[in-house]
């Protein structure tokens, strides 16, 4: 899966810009995420985090069930970003949920600094993923 660079610009400067919104003051580690839907769209989305702790949601789910619920079920890319020297990679529910609505999707992980960036299939960051496919062996 290839975007156009534009395209690429666009979302990562709208993963930084949701970034800027998380709410993240358990952790201090803000995300900001953009999904591009296979119709083009982009929605955005950021980490919120809760006093208790396991509430909290990420940026990427945040992103993606924000997609769903304006009618998106087909992702063709999500960028990830994080103002860390590294780049982030999504944590493993994350991968399982941009797998249900993008098995080809395109990762993007950015960073303030473009050396950073690393692109991924979510087959390379999910192999061999649980899908509705085994749901249809049911007896
Ligand atoms: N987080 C994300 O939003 N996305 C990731 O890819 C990694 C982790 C959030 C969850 C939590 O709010 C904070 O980062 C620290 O784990």
């Amino acid at each position: 899966m290839t975007i156009a660079s534009a395209t690429l610009a666009e979302l990562k400067r709208c993963a930084r810009d949701a970034a800027t919104r998380a709410y993240a003051p358990y952790s201090r580690f803000p995300v900001g995420a953009a999904v591009l839907a296979a119709d083009g769209t982009i929605h955005a989305g950021a980490n919120v985090e809760n006093a208790s702790y396991g509430l909290s949601i990420c940026a990427e789910r945040a992103a993606i069930f924000h997609a769903v619920a304006q009618g998106i079920r087909q992702i063709a890319a999500i960028v990830v970003y994080t103002p860390t020297p590294a780049a982030t990679t999504p944590c493993g529910a994350c991968r399982q949920v941009i797998h249900e609505f993008g098995s080809g999707a395109l990762v993007v992980c950015c960073t303030d600094n473009e050396q950073a960036e690393r692109h991924y299939a979510i087959a390379e960051l999910l192999p061999v993923a649980f899908s509705t496919d085994a749901l249809a062996g049911r007896r």
